[in-house]
């Protein structure tokens, strides 16, 4: 039988322990991947030194596991970042932040020499914008910012959480912009960055993947960017 998005996402949690390396401190990101990933990652944690986690989630279940959190302070680079992607394209770009924790896994992306992403196929696109793209805002520029994406012919939406705003691990808002078809990453990530009062948007183009691990029914398949 074929095998379930979750075994998927395991066989590629599982397969990113190649791209750790002894002694060395892992760039964790954070999802339901990514939480394989550190299921694994205990079972080799006598061979690592620790993590620096890009959520207090991740944070919780790596400590949970007995795996060392750095502050990404305390650290001055890492050799990898091992993260999921909600959308990939074919050129290593992203979308990312479908789980709220877009801004520090941003952060320590820029601390690794390399980017890993461990996806199922079903996170393949050609043309970044089909799934709603994340923006971590501050609160008083929300409906100047949803404004903007209007122009650009994207719908703003305040992502809610038990009808309230959901708040991040920063203490910032989040809007989900639906109707975008980003065919120039770099532009539209330095673009949107101008604008007062965006925290992080969640195109990943500048902080790209290096490589994928995409889980498919034929096995992982490593795409080099
Ligand atoms: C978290 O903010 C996101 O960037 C995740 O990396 C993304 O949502 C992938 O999550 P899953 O592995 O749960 O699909």
């Amino acid at each position: 039988s074929l095998p379930t998005q979750d075994e998927l996402k395991a066989l590629v949690g599982r397969a990113a322990l190649q791209y750790v390396e002894p002694d060395s401190i892992v760039g964790v990101g954070t999802g339901s991947t990514v939480n394989k990933f550190i299921d694994a990652l205990a079972g080799v944690k006598e061979r690592i030194r620790g993590a620096v986690s890009s959520s207090e989630a991740s944070t919780a279940r790596l400590r949970a596991l007995g795996i060392t959190v750095f502050d990404a302070n305390d650290v001055d680079a890492l050799a990898v970042y091992i993260d999921g992607a909600d959308e990939i394209d074919p050129r290593g770009y992203m979308i990312k932040g479908g789980g709220a924790a877009l801004t520090r896994e941003k952060i320590v992306a820029s601390m690794a020499a390399r980017f890993v992403c461990i996806a199922d196929a079903s996170k393949q696109v050609e043309v970044l914008g089909r799934f709603p793209l994340p923006v971590e805002v501050i609160p008083m520029a929300a409906r100047q910012i949803t404004r903007r994406f209007a122009a650009l012919g994207g719908q703003a939406r305040l992502r809610l959480q038990g009808g309230q705003p959901l708040v991040t691990d920063n203490g910032q808002h989040l809007l989900d912009v639906h109707g975008l078809h980003i065919d120039a990453p770099l532009a539209f990530e330095s673009e949107v960055n101008q604008w007062p009062g965006v925290v992080t948007v969640g195109v990943f183009a500048h902080q790209k993947a290096t490589l994928c691990l995409l889980g498919t029914a034929q096995g992982v398949q490593t795409l080099r960017f």
